[in-house]
C-alpha cells in the first residue's frame, strides 16, 4: 500500500488589511474587546474590484503549491476543494480551479465541512492516494467571508472573527515507510448544526421567501453563532481529535513537533496548548493577522509555518480542526 505526503504548499491572502480599529468605525466594537476575546489584531478582506474571489484565491495558492512540488498542472490527477463560501451556489469551486489552472479534464470534488473542511479534504485525498487511484492531488481550502458578513453592530459577535484567504497543498504518492500522512480522524455531531449556521439562501430558506417576508429582523442569510456553546464544544473536541491520533500512532503529546490548530480563537488554541503541556514552539498560531479563515485556516497556518522554516524533515506535525456541523478531526503527519 502507498502512503501520501505533502510535496508542495502555498497560501494567498488579499492585500487589504482590516484592523480592529477599522471595524470600530463600522460597528460598536473595539480593539480591546476583540484582542482580549479572540487574539485577533487584523484580518484580510477582499477589496472590491481586486478580482479576488474564493476560487481566484484558491487558484493563486494552488499555483504556488504545484510549483513548490516541482510539478506542473498536468501532473495533477484530482482536485479536492474545501470551502463554505463558494463563488456560486452550484457548481462548486473545484471545477473553477480546474478551468482557471487550465488543467485537463481531471475530477474535482468539493468538501462542505466548514472549519474542518481542510482536515476532511486531506483525509479524502489520502484515501485516493493510498488505494493507488491517484498520484498527485491538489487539496485547497479557500474562503471569502467578507462578502457575506453582517458588518453592523447586529453581526459584531461573528463578523469581527472572520477573514479571507486561501491555502493549498499537493499531496503525492510516496513509498517511504513511516513518512507522510500517518492517520486521519474525522467526526461529526449534527444535532448541533444550528448552533453555528448560515440558513439561507438554501432550499430550506429560499431567496423568494426571504424577499416576500421582507422582515428586517430576518437575518437568516447571515451567519449565526452561539459563541460560548461553540467554544465549550471546540476545546473538548479538539482535545479528543488530538488524543485519538496520538493513541492510534502510539505517541505522546511531547512527541508533537508542531501542532497546527484551526485558527478559530487564540484562546481555544492556548487552552489546547496548556492541556497537552506544549511549549510555544510546538504550536503555530497566526489568527492575530488573518482572523478565522475557516476551511483555509489550517492550510494557511501550515504553509506559513513551513515558509518560516518551522517544519523539518521527520517532524511530527498535527493538524486539528473543529467547526460548524459540528464537525471535527485531525491529521497526523510525519514530515
Ligand atoms: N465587540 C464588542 N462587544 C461584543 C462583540 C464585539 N465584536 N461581540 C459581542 N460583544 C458583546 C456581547 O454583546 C456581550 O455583551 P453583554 O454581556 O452586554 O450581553 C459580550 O460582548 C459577551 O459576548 P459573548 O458572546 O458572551 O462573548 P464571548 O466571550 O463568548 O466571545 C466569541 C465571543 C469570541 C465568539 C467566542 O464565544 C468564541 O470564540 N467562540 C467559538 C468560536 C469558534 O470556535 N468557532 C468555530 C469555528 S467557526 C466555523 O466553523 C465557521
Amino acid at each position: 500500500m502507498y502512503s501520501s505526503k505533502i510535496t508542495g504548499l502555498g497560501f494567498y491572502v488579499p492585500e487589504n488589511i482590516v484592523t480592529n480599529d477599522d471595524l470600530s468605525k463600522m460597528m460598536d466594537t473595539n480593539d480591546e474587546w476583540i484582542q482580549e476575546r479572540t487574539g485577533i489584531k487584523e484580518r484580510r478582506w477582499i477589496k472590491e474590484g481586486s478580482g479576488d474571489s474564493t476560487s481566484v484565491m484558491g487558484a493563486k495558492a494552488a499555483r504556488k503549491a504545484i510549483e513548490r512540488a516541482g510539478l506542473t498542472k498536468d501532473d495533477i490527477d484530482f482536485i479536492v476543494f474545501a470551502t463554505l463560501s463558494p463563488d456560486m451556489y452550484f457548481p462548486g469551486g473545484g471545477v473553477e480551479i480546474q478551468e482557471m489552472l487550465e488543467m485537463p479534464t481531471i475530477g474535482a470534488l468539493d468538501v462542505r465541512n466548514q472549519c474542518s473542511g481542510f482536515v476532511y479534504a486531506m483525509s479524502v485525498a489520502d484515501q485516493f492516494i493510498k488505494t493507488g487511484m491517484y498520484k498527485n492531488i491538489l487539496v485547497i481550502g479557500s474562503e471569502n467571508h467578507s462578502g457575506g458578513l453582517d458588518k453592523t453592530t447586529r453581526g459584531r459577535n461573528v463578523s469581527v472573527i472572520f477573514g479571507d484567504g486561501a491555502g493549498a497543498v499537493v499531496l503525492s504518492r510516496s513509498e517511504e515507510e513511516g513518512k507522510g500522512i500517518l492517520s486521519t480522524h474525522l467526526h461529526s455531531e449534527g444535532k448541533h448544526a444550528k448552533e453555528l449556521v448560515l440558513e439561507g439562501p438554501s432550499t430550506g430558506r429560499w431567496v423568494p421567501e426571504i424577499i416576500e417576508n421582507n422582515d428586517p429582523d430576518d437575518i437568516s442569510y447571515y451567519p449565526y453563532m452561539n459563541g460560548q456553546f461553540v467554544f465549550k464544544h471546540a476545546v473538548t473536541r479538539f482535545s479528543e481529535a488530538i488524543l485519538e491520533g496520538l493513541e492510534k500512532n502510539g505517541l505522546k503529546p511531547d512527541d508533537i513537533d508542531l501542532l497546527v490548530p484551526h485558527q478559530a480563537n487564540l484562546r481555544i488554541a492556548q487552552f489546547i496548548q496548556k492541556k497537552f503541556k506544549l511549549n510555544d514552539d510546538q504550536v503555530y498560531n497566526n489568527i492575530m493577522y488573518y482572523g478565522n479563515t475557516t476551511a483555509a485556516s489550517v492550510v494557511i497556518a501550515l504553509s506559513e509555518a513551513w515558509e518560516k522554516g518551522k517544519i523539518k524533515d521527520n517532524d511530527l506535525v498535527v493538524l486539528a480542526a473543529f467547526g460548524s456541523g459540528f464537525t471535527w478531526g485531525s491529521v497526523f503527519i510525519r514530515w
